[in-house]
Order: structure tokens, then sequence, then C-alpha cells
């Protein structure tokens, strides 16, 4: 199979990506029974598990290993006038055409990357029979009423990013967490934009989950600071797993930025269907703060005892998506392979983030292995996320833990059952060694803990 890492093309198709995340139950189409709801999508057993560990790992990076960040949840229902002062109201809009000839609906900026709805396959505009409006601006906010009565004084928005809940909790933070700048508040919670074009599977939809991490700093300090969580964010990816060929920092042009930042990075991933934002590591400077106390009329600062002076902190923001990072760690891990004459799909998913971490697996349904595969599997999910499988051949069971990327199995057999030791099973070498069952949840809580490279860089 080609690697992205020597030729720069994407190494597997997206639907290959879909069909297994359907067949495995990490990722369903959601309301599927009734036809299916446009790009919008249900996460199953194993998509909720590997999705937890993801955020996880953000967590582990942005609060538990550090000092100087702490959490928030914030509602997703917040004020209608924080989205004024935040600058979405007027400000959160792509534009849009429509075609009066088939009634589709595409972004005006895209229309290179869309598709006409006739055939044979065209972009809009580019039949005679197409009739396109012209560009005006859509607003991407999900609109809905609090209360019994639905009028204009009871609009509220579902937040498009998690962002504003840390703005308008900066003075709740400063004063309870005993912080001085630089320090951070970082949320993880859902998210809601009314995309016009949606697609590529969980990379682009209308509801989905963000990773968002305010820094507040001293304005003078800003771009240390951006520099900083850029390396940082970088490194997060690649300590995960992520081949570093497959991932890159693309400043955006001064036309792209969005109407907060004074500088943007994007950390873009070679997805199926080419480089693509993975997240955004953006200078906010002071636009968010400044604008929620001009609004709200509340003092949004900080007070430098030393200097004697106030001042409105700068504010370095890497955003990041769950469902895309998903989407990329299962597009790197991705492999296949042919052993022993036959083709195996593996996801060499980094053992952190793979969603189960050792199966358990009696080599046959008799002799009392069930028995003690389930005492050792009992014992080790105390320890590492763990399952027991008995159904079917010993091939087609570890064909199915290699597809959701279980990095270890366990085989329980006669052996076992004499001297008590059991086959331990690597994912990605395929080599088995005979190791005592006593001590296996020691040693594969200390296995997951230790240092891992994609075996797919050797
Ligand atoms: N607070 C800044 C902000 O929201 P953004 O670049 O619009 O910045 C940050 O979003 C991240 O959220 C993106 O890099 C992406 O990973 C994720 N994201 C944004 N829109 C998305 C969508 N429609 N579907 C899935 N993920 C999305």
């Amino acid at each position: 199979m080609a690697d992205a890492t020597e030729t720069g093309a994407p190494e597997v198709a997206l639907d290959e990506i879909v069909a297994l995340a359907k067949r495995r139950g990490f990722i369903f189409p959601s309301s599927e029974i009734y036809g299916g709801v446009g790009s919008t999508y249900d996460y199953g057993h194993y998509g909720v598990l590997m999705r937890n560990n993801v955020k996880d790992e953000w967590w582990r990076s942005m609060v538990r290993e550090r000092d100087d960040i702490v959490a928030l949840d914030s509602a997703i229902l917040q004020h209608p006038r924080v989205w004024e002062a935040s600058g979405h109201l007027e400000g959160f809009t792509d534009p849009l055409v429509d075609c009066r000839t088939c009634g589709l609906r595409f972004r005006a900026d895209k229309l290179g990357d869309a598709q006409c709805g006739r055939k044979p396959s065209k972009h809009p505009g580019e039949f005679s029979e197409c009739d396109l409006t012209d560009a005006r601006e859509f607003n991407l906010m999900f609109e809905t009423h609090v209360g019994p009565v639905k009028d204009t004084a009871s609009t509220a928005y579902l937040r498009p990013e998690t962002a504003q809940g840390i703005f308008i909790n900066f003075k709740n933070v400063l004063q309870f967490a005993r912080k001085k700048p630089p320090f951070g508040i970082a949320q993880v919670g859902k998210s809601f934009r009314n995309e016009i074009t949606t697609g590529n599977f969980i990379f682009r939809t209308r509801e989905f989950e963000q990773m968002e991490m305010e820094y507040f700093v001293p304005p003078d300090e800003a771009p240390k600071w951006h520099q900083y969580w850029m390396d940082a964010r970088m490194r997060w990816y690649t300590d995960l797993g992520i081949r570093p060929a497959n991932l890159k920092l693309r400043p955006h042009d001064s036309d792209e930025l969005s109407h907060y930042s004074s500088a943007t990075s994007d950390v873009e991933y070679l997805f199926p269907m080419g480089w693509s934002e993975l997240e955004g590591i953006a200078n906010r400077g002071d636009f968010d703060l400044t604008q929620h106390a001009n609004a709200s009329g509340e003092k949004l600062e900080y007070f430098d005892q030393e200097k004697g002076e106030a001042y409105v902190p700068h504010v370095i923001e890497p955003a990041a998506g769950v469902d895309r990072t998903m989407l990329a760690f299962i597009v790197d891990a991705y492999d296949t392979e042919e052993v022993e004459g036959r083709k195996r799909t593996v996801l060499r998913l980094h053992p952190r983030l793979a969603p189960v971490k050792v199966a358990v697996l009696p080599l046959v349904s008799k002799e009392g292995m069930p028995e003690r595969a389930r005492e050792i599997y009992e014992d080790l999910r105390a320890r590492v996320p763990a399952e027991y499988d008995e159904g079917g051949s010993i091939g087609k069971r570890y064909r199915r833990q290699d597809e959701i990327g279980t990095p270890w199995g366990i085989t329980v057999d006669g052996q076992t059952m004499e001297d008590g030791t059991v086959t331990l099973r690597d994912r990605d070498t395929l080599e088995q060694e005979r190791v005592p069952a006593e001590g296996l949840n020691d040693r594969l809580a200390a296995k997951v803990a230790e240092p891992w490279t994609s075996p797919k860089l050797s």
C-alpha cells in the first residue's frame, strides 16, 4: 500500500473508513431507520470509548499535567447578547447562493468544490440551465426559542463555539482559581453550526464537539505564547501517533482571518480528501474580553499587584474538534496487509486511544478455558479496559479485535490449564509470547503507559 509519508497522497479512501466505522460499531449514520438525516452521526460503543479517550488525552495535556489551566463546562444556551457582543450575530456568516433551477444551495466561495445536483457531475453554474442567485450572507447560528412564547424576546442560539462560555466566565474563574496571567480555561462540549455544505463523514457536521482552551496572557507576551501553543499542539498529535508527514501548520492569509483574530495558524492533516483543518490556533488579542466588558458593563481585566495597574489580557486559543481529531486518528491508524495469504485490516491506534486495550479469548469453548479466561478478564478489567470474547473461530475473533485497534490479545489454551501461562499477542507485530497469567494486569497497565510510535513509521 502506498504511504502518504512517501507520496504526499492520501493512502486510504474515506469510504473504507466509513465502512469500517459502521461495521465495527464506531460511528453510524443518524436516524438511519427513517432514511437518515444529512451529515448527522451517532457514535456506537467503540466510537464512544475512543472518543472518551481522545477527550481524556486532551484533558490530561491541558489540565491534569499542568498547574496553569482550569476546567469549565458552560451552558449551551447563553444570553442572546453574548452573541451580539462576540460578533457572531453580525459576522458569523457564509456567503450562500441558491440555484433557482434545482433548488440546491451552495457556499458562494466554494462553488469549485461543490457538485451540481444534475448529471453528469459538474460544478454549480456550469450547466446552461443553472440559474444561481446573487450571494447573500447566511448566519450559521441555529436559532431557537426559550420559554412557551415564540417571539423575538425569547430568541436564543445554540452556541456555535464553546469559547464564548469561557470569556463570560473570566471573572468567576479569576476570583475562585487565584490565577494570574498566563493562565488558561479549558472546555470540551457540543457546538452547533448550520453549515451550508457539510460532508466528508464526520469532518464537517452541523452538530459537533469542540475542545477549546483560552489562554490569557500579558499583551506583550501574546506572540510568544502563540508560538508555544502551536508547538505544543503539534506535539500532542504526534505523541499520540499521528505521523509527522501527515501534519502541518498553515498560517492564515489576512483575508481568511476570523473577525476576532490578529493571527491564526491551522493544524492541517492529510485527510483522504486532502489537506484540511484539524485545529485552529488563534491570537484573539483582547477582542472578546473588551467586547463583553463593553456590552455587559462588567470589568473584565486583571489587576497586576506588582505594577499597580489593570490590563485586559490577550488570548491565545487552541481550538480543536473532537470529531475531526477522531477521524484523523482513525485514518492515520488504518492499515491493511496480507498475512498468510489473507487480507488483514488493522487500526494501529496508539494504545492510549484504543477503545479496548486487551482482549481475552479462550481458544475453545470447553475444557474449563472459558471459565479461566473470564477470571483473567475480570482481573484485567479492574486495571485496563478489556473485552472477553468466546464466539467464533480464534482467527475471526482476532480479526475483529484488529479492526477495532485492540493492541493486545490474550489466549487461554490447553497449556494455560496445565502451567498457568497464556499467549500474549501483539496487534502490530503479530508476535506471540508465553507469559504467566499471574501479574498480567500490572504488565498490561505498564504497556499502555509506555511511549509509543506508529509502527507505520518503521
Ligand atoms: N473558537 C474558535 C473556533 O471555533 P473554528 O476554527 O471555527 O474556531 C475550531 O473551530 C475547530 O472546531 C475546527 O478546527 C474543527 O476541528 C472544529 N469544527 C468547526 N466546525 C466544525 C464542523 N462543522 N464540524 C466538525 N468540526 C468542526
